[in-house]
């Protein structure tokens, strides 16, 4: 059985990861190793087979014992460790959740019910690099990825919706404080019906405004009761870094543009910090290259993946299933609000959300691994 070394499955990403490698069974077809970056020598969790001591995350002998290792333990670990095993001439699969390796030429990003076909020919010839990729990018495709297999998007601008959790467990807290803080600012105008809304309204504003910088340590602003349209580094050109990985990773994924001798199709947009938990949605409008009746294209993405789903473009439908408390903790990806828009019948319009711990981190790497044990 593959010696697998599993590296920060402790932290949120790692967590889900687990839970859904115990949930698939993932377990029974590899001997893990777990490693740590403090508590090296400890006890592996309850579901480690005959290693049962932490290794240490940064002792590269420990690390090359392995097969294949997977890691959600963040960028700054992938920097320090990954240059040193390679050069140590290690020669496993690296499965990784960070970002550090994702443009690296010899590195696939993997969302295989995608691009397996971009994944078996990197196999093919040799590829050890298999990287997770942007939690929005990968909820995206898992939606709407049809329509780039089917050759019909000439560009796509996308205006997202992206939840706390993709700051990390910090955030997901922050957000949840300030909500609190601004509800004890107006609780007893609450409870009282005859409170004048102008004044809770008021009341809100000034504490938002008055929150302290503990209070705001991870989003550096309020988000509760607000939104951020910035996420991410500031490239200088006017694009947030998520911006441009919204067009260099859906090209990278798909195979195509620059590093593999072919056009890239344009992706752009604005990408947005909303007071969401753990799901990332996306308002998205497509140029297609021909006008396509829109219950092909319906059936088209529906037919695309298991987990896909079209939602009606009503009221009633989209209300109660596209939304992030709707998708939040599944598996499913909704796409909905579909519909030609004003700009004539090659425009069209989409909406889509996914959980982007799951789709958009842990899953693309779990199935990573059991292509690699096939
Ligand atoms: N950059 C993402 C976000 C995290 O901040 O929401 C997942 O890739």
């Amino acid at each position: 059985m593959a010696l697998t070394g599993l590296v920060g499955w402790r932290g949120m990403v790692g967590s889900v990861l687990m839970d859904r490698m115990q949930a698939e069974g993932d377990f029974a077809l590899i001997e893990p190793l777990f490693f740590s970056t403090s508590n090296a020598g400890g006890l592996a969790p309850a579901w480690a087979k005959n290693e049962t001591k932490l290794q240490d995350a940064f002792d590269i002998e420990a690390l090359k014992r392995c097969e294949i290792i997977i890691t959600a333990q963040g960028g700054d670990y992938t920097s320090e460790v990954f240059p040193k095993l390679r050069a140590a001439g290690w020669k496993g699969h690296w499965i990784d959740a960070a970002s550090t390796l994702r443009m690296e030429p010899d590195a696939v990003i993997v969302l295989d019910p995608v691009n397996l076909p971009v994944i078996k020919n990197a196999l093919a010839k040799g590829g050890r690099n298999w990287i997770g990729g942007n939690c929005t990018v990968s909820c995206m495709l898992m939606g709407v990825g049809a329509l780039y297999k089917a050759g019909l998007v000439e560009w796509m601008s996308t205006q997202t919706y992206q939840a706390a959790s993709g700051g990390g467990a910090q955030h997901m807290r922050e957000l949840l404080t300030q909500y609190g803080t601004l509800n004890d600012a107006v609780r007893p105008l609450l409870d009282d019906p005859k409170s004048a809304i102008l004044e809770i309204d008021r009341l809100v504003a000034e504490t938002q405004r008055g929150l302290s910088p503990e209070q705001t340590a991870n989003f550096g602003v309020p988000l509760g009761g607000s939104l951020i349209p910035w996420i991410d580094k500031d490239l200088g050109n006017g694009v947030s870094k998520e911006e441009w990985k919204g067009g260099a990773e859906t090209n990278k994924i798909l195979g195509q543009g620059a590093g593999f001798g072919s056009a890239a199709v344009p992706v752009d947009g604005f990408c947005v910090r909303v007071g969401a938990m753990r799901c990332h949605s996306q308002a998205l409008t497509f140029k297609l290259k021909k006008d396509v009746p829109l219950a092909d294209i319906e059936a088209m993405i529906a037919a695309d993946n298991d987990w896909v789903k079209v939602v009606p473009n009503t009221r009633a439908a989209t209300i109660r299933e596209l939304t992030p408390v709707a998708v939040t903790g599944t598996m499913s990806i909704p796409v909905g609000r579909l519909r030609k828009m004003a700009m004539g019948s090659e425009y069209l319009g989409a909406f889509t959300i996914g959980d982007q711990l799951l789709w958009g981190a842990a899953e693309p790497l779990r199935r990573m691994l059991r292509i690699l044990l096939e």
